[in-house]
């Protein structure tokens, strides 16, 4: 053989070999197109198989105002009968709308004052998170009872006490449609769901979106009780777990029963007898861009939001939702707020009018929100959840600027606020 020939077999077999590299490379490609082009959705083709038939209806308007809907069915859901799951169907028959899975539904209830004088009712608001994934017949919410703190005689939870003693099968509720910014989107992105307690309610509609309309995803739920009394759903959880591979179920005791130490994992649930923290959420994960969903007591969202940014992951990929007065401020507000701060010094106090009284009183860092300090000045504002949204709070500024706390759910009309989630950022007259 001459060098000449020599030189052509050698070119030809490394051009036969980049051939195979660029066809094997364009092949995984094609495939992660594909899986991508199903999962993104939005511009494929329609699915004949019918599994998202709901998707490719014509959606039905959503409504404004109160709605009056009926309980269908009320189910208790734990042993110790603390949580109780209400299905509501509309009374007029009709479709309900869908909603995005997270979000949540805020009620009005006229609760007697006195038990048994429906003469003299409070009226009280509160948003409970749907625990279903969208149905067209009915919703579904799930409801802990508040009970009274530890060591005080405050009378207990006004709105979950209400529902579990007098909400019966047949009786009629005010209800406003589906809100709320934290759901989970459609996308091909891994997600981790953590629920602490009853926070497991927004999870569980994810979940149950999810096994339906992106069965292939990667998700993981790490539910987070004090033991083995308290998960909700359980064996509902197990068969996702047994029927989707992709789905993987994690149970956090933080206080764990003498049973509940010897459980340590089955086939399709995994058992951690600590609470739900970066160590043990960097010990099951693999390096993969995941977006965390958190839902659950205050506490918990304090300790993790910060640690989950402290171990790098970025703002757009940490969704959270706190169940009441929210403390959670995200790194990135707090460097924000910090800036007009220093230029206008902290320490001075802001002047706020209430203008229905003409009471004016000076706001200083550390009174809370303009909510709070509303009321700590005998100024009556309405409130519900304190977290930003149920929208009972909006009070239009007459001038002046306010600061956010946090993203509200509500979206508050041009010129008002929610003073639950709002300080003043100069002096501000309020129309309250
Ligand atoms: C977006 C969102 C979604 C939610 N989803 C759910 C859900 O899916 N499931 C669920 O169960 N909850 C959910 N919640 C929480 C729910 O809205 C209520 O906050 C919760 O049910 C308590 O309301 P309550 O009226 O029963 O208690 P409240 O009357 O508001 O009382 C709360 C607690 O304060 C105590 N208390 C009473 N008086 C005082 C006082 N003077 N000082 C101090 N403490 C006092 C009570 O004993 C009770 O423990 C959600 C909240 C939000 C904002
Ligand atoms: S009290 Fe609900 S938004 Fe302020």
């Amino acid at each position: 053989m001459t060098a000449l020939q020599l030189f052509a077999w050698i070119s030809v077999a490394i051009f036969v070999q980049l051939a195979i590299f660029f066809s094997y490379a364009f092949w995984r490609h094609w495939q992660s197109y594909t899986v991508l082009r199903q999962t993104e959705g939005a511009n494929s083709p329609p699915d004949m198989s019918g599994a998202s038939d709901r998707e490719h209806a014509p959606s039905v308007a959503s409504w404004q105002g109160l709605r009056v809907m009926r309980v269908r069915k009320k189910v208790l859901e734990d042993a110790v009968q603390q949580i109780c799951s209400f299905y509501l169907e509309p009374t007029d028959g009709q479709t309900l709308p869908d909603f995005k899975p997270g979000q949540f539904l805020t009620f009005k209830l006229d609760i007697p004052k006195i038990a048994g004088s429906p003469n003299s009712v409070a009226a009280v608001t509160r948003c409970y998170s749907l625990s279903d994934a969208p149905r067209p017949d009915c919703y579904r919410v799930s409801i802990k009872r508040a009970p009274t703190p530890p060591g005080t005689t405050f009378a207990p939870g006004q709105s979950s006490n209400f529902f579990h003693d007098h909400v019966e099968e047949g009786s009629l509720l005010q209800v406003r449609a589906p809100s709320g910014h934290f759901y989970l989107e459609r996308g091909s992105h891994p997600a981790v769901l953590i629920g602490g307690g009853i926070g497991i309610t927004p999870m569980l509609s994810m979940l149950n979106w999810c096994a339906v309309e992106q069965p292939e995803r990667e998700v993981w739920l790490f539910y987070g009780v004090r033991d083995s009394s308290e998960p909700i759903m359980l064996d509902h959880l197990r068969v996702l777990a047994e029927r989707h591979p992709n789905f993987h179920l994690h149970l956090c005791f933080s206080n764990p029963l003498a049973q509940d130490v010897q459980t340590s994992a089955t086939a399709s649930v995994t058992c951690h007898h600590s609470r739900v923290d970066v160590a043990l959420l960097r010990s099951q994960l693999a390096l993969k861009p995941y977006h965390f969903y958190l839902c659950g007591p205050t506490p918990m969202l304090g300790s993790l939001v910060p640690a989950l940014e402290d171990w790098g992951v970025p703002d757009e990929r940490i969704h959270f939702e706190a169940f009441g007065p929210a403390s959670v401020v995200r790194k990135s507000a707090k460097t924000a707020a910090a800036a007009p701060v220093a230029q206008s010094n902290s320490a001075e106090p802001v002047s706020v009018t209430f203008a229905k009284t003409g009471k004016v009183v000076q706001w200083k860092q550390g009174m809370g929100s303009l909510l709070d300090f509303a009321e700590a000045n005998g100024i009556p504002v309405d409130s519900g959840c304190r977290a930003g949204s149920c929208g009972t709070c909006q009070t239009v500024i007459r001038s002046g600027e306010v600061h956010y706390l946090q993203t509200p759910d509500a979206d508050p009309e041009p010129g008002s606020c929610l003073l639950c989630v709002c300080t003043p950022k100069t002096a501000v007259t309020l129309e309250a």
